[in-house]
């Protein structure tokens, strides 16, 4: 699949599961890739932490790079670190479909953002749990996804955060049609049909993807609830 019919995969208009690789088995990369591709999974989301702007370390452009060449499927980089303009070419030369940066990251997010979609790729905002809409406001014609934090970034397996879903109600009040909103964080059976309510169209999902025994009928499940 070339990158026009993946980026036409995040068009369509209905509900997508992106499982998290942070809960992946690292040792076992290509594995997980492939089961996930049977799946069905719609976007693979790749969570990047510094050390520094969240208290935990994950992978970078390397690893993204070297899954690139053993995957089709959308790849999804969330970038949680610091200073994202520095390091932002490596991220679009590993093969990143959408780049999403951390609105708390960097004062006017504007110029990284245009950087990514001038690249021809999709250029997301995300904000934490604690940060109003209206910090990203100013910024939103320049982004093509929305991302909405629904636990503190920095680790995966935490409690869903129902408080922020007014945010998506905002945000699907403001934003273009156009504009992929998405969650991130304790997605799950018990949590993914509140956040399609709220007004996501993309579906973060680390633990309840990869603690499932199978990956399928999981990914079918949350697909379901969210109203496929
Ligand atoms: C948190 C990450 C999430 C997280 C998702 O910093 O951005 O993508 O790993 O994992 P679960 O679904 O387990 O909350
Ligand atoms: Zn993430």
């Amino acid at each position: 699949m070339d990158r026009r019919s993946r980026l036409a995969s995040l068009a369509a208009d209905h509900p997508l599961i992106a499982p998290s690789m942070l809960k992946c088995d690292f040792a076992d990369l290509v594995g997980e890739l492939s089961r996930l591709d049977a799946a069905g999974a719609d976007v693979i989301h790749w969570d990047v932490m510094d050390g520094h702007f969240v208290p935990n370390l994950s992978y970078g452009p390397m690893l993204i790079q070297a899954a690139r060449k053993r995957s089709e499927r959308f790849f999804d980089a969330h970038l949680m670190i610091s200073d994202p303009g520095k390091y932002l070419d490596e991220y679009l030369q590993a093969g990143c479909d959408a780049i999403t940066i951390h609105i708390e990251a960097v004062p006017d997010p504007t110029p990284v953002l245009s950087r990514i979609r001038e690249a021809g790729r999709v250029a997301g905002l995300a904000l934490n749990p604690g940060t109003p809409v209206s910090a990203i406001e100013p910024f939103l014609p320049a982004c093509d996804l929305v991302l909405v934090m629904s636990v503190q970034p920095g680790f995966g397996g935490q409690r869903f955060m129902p408080e922020v879903l007014p945010k998506l109600q905002r945000l699907k009040e403001i934003v273009s049609p156009k504009t992929v909103l998405s969650i991130d964080g304790g997605i799950a059976a018990s949590t993914i049909s509140a956040a399609s309510a709220a007004g996501a169209r993309l579906f973060v999902a680390g633990s309840s993807v990869f603690d499932a025994a199978e990956y399928g009928p999981a990914i079918a499940n949350l697909a379901h609830l969210a109203g496929a």
